[in-house]
């Protein structure tokens, strides 16, 4: 594995094994986030299938993943479709042998109070927040019980823990994701386990940009958005939450299934 000095994701080190000879598929997996974790994941050892429904990245993130002397293939679509679901569990089946980790992360919001926010805007956080969890489980699930085992890690969020202002859809359906996280822990256990992560802010290009809005959040927008995290005081990078998505997705977490692991720097601890 290479690092170079100027290295996009400083925060990863050199894998452990920790997922050697398994096949994972992350989604949402070009920026931020699903970026990091697919690049750790191969780093400890996993063929990683990688889905976005952009080519965000440069070097695009299987070739960050080649770069780095990983295996990686890259699924361009909607991981809220069946058909990119259906296909990213074919690719890791029949280009990497099988799939062990699937990690589910595309997410977005709209940012208008409820009575703002159109059908349109609303089913398009259901269906990128929810359905692409539900459509890549359906597509999954039958490859885990078949073989007898599987990891499925979801992203999921703080603020589906707490309310925030102006944010309806995306606090309903992280939510939701949560306490879904629970549920299939006791439809799938023994043989599956299922875990979340809620991250708190995290300075990616949704933090610094935040789609939908039409311009860049502005410098001090970003530091009293750090500000807001009341242990520590700044904004996480996506290296810190990839490796509690690396623990979860990992044998390390053995005895760990439905749980939602709070990764905000303290977001969440006071009012
Ligand atoms: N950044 C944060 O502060 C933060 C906090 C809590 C939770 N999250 C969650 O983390 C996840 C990743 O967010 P991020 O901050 O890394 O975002 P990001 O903007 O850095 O990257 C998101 C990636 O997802 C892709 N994507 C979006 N919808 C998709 C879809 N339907 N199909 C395929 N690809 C899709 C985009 O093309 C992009 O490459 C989301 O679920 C988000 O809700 C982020």
């Amino acid at each position: 594995m290479t690092t170079s000095v100027n290295d996009e994701h400083p925060g990863l080190g050199l894998g452990l094994g920790r997922l050697e000879g398994k096949v994972a598929v992350v989604t949402a997996a070009d920026s931020g986030i699903g970026r990091a974790t697919a690049r750790l994941f191969a780093r400890e050892g996993a063929s990683v299938v990688c889905v976005d429904r952009d080519e965000r990245g440069d070097p695009r993130v299987d070739r960050l993943i080649e770069g780095d002397g990983g295996q990686a293939a890259f699924i361009l679509g909607d991981a809220s479709a069946n058909e990119t679901c259906e296909e990213m569990v074919a690719r890791a089946v029949d280009q990497f042998g099988g799939l062990d980790v699937l990690f589910l992360n595309a997410g977005t919001g709209v940012r208008a109070p409820i009575h703002e926010t159109s059908e349109e805007q609303w089913t398009h956080v259901i269906e990128t927040n929810l359905y692409s969890v539900y459509r890549g489980l359906k597509a999954a699930l039958p490859v885990f019980l078949e073989q007898g085992h599987g990891n499925v890690v979801i992203t999921a969020s703080s603020l589906g823990l707490l309310g925030v202002r102006n944010y309806p859809a995306y606090c309903a359906t992280k939510a939701g994701l949560i306490n879904l996280t629970r549920q299939l822990s006791f439809d799938y256990g023994p043989e599956i386990r299922v875990n979340c992560v809620c991250p708190g802010p995290i300075d990616t290009a949704r933090v610094r940009e935040v789609p939908p809005r039409s311009r860049p959040v502005p410098l001090e927008g970003r530091e009293s958005a750090g500000d807001a995290v009341k242990g520590l005081h700044r904004l996480g990078r996506a290296e810190e939450v990839a490796y509690p998505v690396l623990f979860l997705a990992s044998e390390e977490s053995s005895f760990i299934t439905g749980h939602a692991l709070v990764v905000d720097g303290g977001q969440t601890v006071a009012v």
